[in-house]
């Protein structure tokens, strides 16, 4: 069968804000310690952290990392974690009931994430604790000195300010298992007062509200507009969190949920919107997607962990061929959406459900879902072009109306390259794609870069690191200005135009 994309060099989307790439690193199991820092480790450098994991994030260019948490962020006193590391407490850590050594805190996290190229997303606990404790954290980041917070951080031998820019008003406060999780009213009078305290300390940072906790959340999209009620002329995004699974083991149903995540974006897009108007605003609120991700093969494993432990075997989902098709449409979708998601986390970075996995003491590999978050993050910069794509359909057990082909297509900010990013969804067939171009004068083919596996649960391992990795055989040819190619069935590409 066949399928046709027609590109218009000026029929645009948006604006990629390359924060649509970022990550996110929570105290949480394996993601800090045996993750990113790993004192004794051979790569580790003189902070500790380990430079065999930096070299991949370097690799994957993660413009931004959201820290501490995540539910973690509930019950975080940000004073534990800054100062001399020998007179740092251990605590109960109630999110996840581990044991936080508090070895890793505010400084060491930014000193990491200098050193790895990318930006900081700080939270601030608004479960446990509120305005107060966040606007001296924020000013202990960014305030240059001359006052108490920032004295002290100077105390602590980071004698320049962070400038930390973009800030959370907490972690999912709608669900119940959130620690002092809130109403939509209770949370969003806090967060609006909170926005205000930290917005006086510093008016350069932008603030992100919490939408629901996911889109089958009760309360959803009646807590988006009763919290934006409270916090619009305040904050700047609201974030959305999601996370697929294949439970039940329908891969083409599965791989039809980023209908599902851009049905989400477009929900929560007119909720805002919806505000604006009963608000009689200017403002235009964004989104931020601070988590997403596939999270579900290591659930029945975290049943087991022992409570108490420090950094234990954690949300560490081994994924698949199949999850890395679902990774590469949910980045299709965010980019579809580039007009309004400005920000997007993939939920988690090292370990804990995430593109990187290591050993203690031992190897760093990447898994499966590392590949299409590398290719849509290195290749896919610039404009979004809004392209008209004609696929055929299909149904599954949820949707109806599934194209087999899901694309998007960027164009450079130099205008000198067109990436089109595709997922061929159908598990039977190759499928052939045409795309015209209009009014981009000539291009050739520079890579054809393809994602593919005979076997959907293939998995990269450590004895295995390079099972499913990409090949450059994709067919992509120029034929009378346009582009022919076949998308192999099951498969992640990435066609580059120059
Ligand atoms: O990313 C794992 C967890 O998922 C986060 O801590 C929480 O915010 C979400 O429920």
């Amino acid at each position: 069968s066949k399928a046709k994309m027609i590109l218009n060099k000026d029929y645009v989307i948006g604006e990629v804000d390359k924060r649509i790439y970022g990550s996110f690193i929570e105290h949480l199991g394996r993601a800090v310690y045996g993750g990113i820092y790993e004192p004794g480790h051979p790569t580790a450098d003189k902070y500790g952290f380990r430079q065999d994991v930096a070299a991949m994030i370097k690799e994957l260019q993660v413009p931004i990392v959201r820290y501490p948490g995540g539910n973690f962020v509930s019950g975080y006193n940000w004073e534990d974690g800054v100062g001399p590391v020998d007179k740092r407490p251990k605590r109960t850590e109630l999110a996840w009931m581990t044991t936080e050594t508090n070895e890793v805190g505010t400084n060491e996290f930014f000193t990491w994430a200098k050193e790895a190229g990318t930006e900081v997303m700080m939270a601030v606990n608004l479960g446990t604790r509120g305005a107060d404790a966040a606007r001296n954290l924020l000013e202990y980041c960014n305030h240059p000195g001359g006052t108490y917070w920032s004295d002290l951080r100077k105390a602590h031998g980071y004698a320049q300010p962070h400038n930390i820019k973009t800030w959370c008003l907490g972690n999912e406060m709608d669900g119940p298992w959130q620690i002092c999780a809130k109403t939509a009213d209770e949370y969003g009078r806090l967060a609006c007062e909170t926005a205000k305290v930290m917005k006086w300390v510093d008016p350069t940072i932008e603030l992100v509200a919490c939408g629901s906790s996911n889109s089958a959340m009760p309360t959803f999209a009646q807590w988006e507009a009763t919290v934006l009620e409270h916090t619009y002329e305040h904050v700047d995004y609201v974030s959305l969190h999601t996370y697929y699974g294949n439970r039940d083991n329908d891969t083409a149903n599965f791989l039809a949920r980023s209908m599902d995540m851009d049905a989400f974006i477009k929900s929560v897009i007119s909720t805002c919107d919806y505000v604006k108007a009963k608000k009689r605003s200017k403002k235009k609120i964004n989104l931020s997607f601070d988590e997403w991700n596939v999270w579900f093969h290591s659930n029945e494993a975290d049943k087991k962990v022992e409570r108490w432990s420090v950094a234990p075997h954690q949300l560490e989902d081994e994924y698949n061929f199949e999850d890395a098709l679902l990774v590469g449409s949910m980045l299709i979708t965010l980019l579809k959406n580039a007009d309004r998601v400005k920000m997007a986390c993939l939920a988690q970075l090292v370990n804990v459900i995430a593109p990187i996995m290591t050993e203690n003491n031992g190897a760093a590999w990447k898994q499966t879902i590392y590949y299409p978050y590398l290719h849509a993050s290195v290749f896919g910069r610039g404009t979004v072009l809004n392209p008209a794509v004609k696929s055929p359909l299909h149904d599954t057990k949820d949707f109806t109306d599934v194209p087999y082909i899901d694309a998007a297509a960027v164009i450079g900010d130099d205008k000198n390259e067109i990436t089109v990013f595709a997922v061929n969804r159908n598990m039977e067939e190759n499928i052939t794609l045409d795309i015209e171009l209009n009014g981009f004068g000539q291009f050739e083919v520079i890579e054809h870069i393809v994602l593919e596996h005979s076997d959907v649960k293939a998995v990269n391992t450590k004895s295995n690191p390079n099972n499913v990795v990409p090949n450059t055989n994709g067919n992509a040819a120029i034929e009378d200005g346009n582009v022919k190619t076949d998308l192999k069935k099951l498969s992640w590409n990435v066609i580059r135009l120059r």
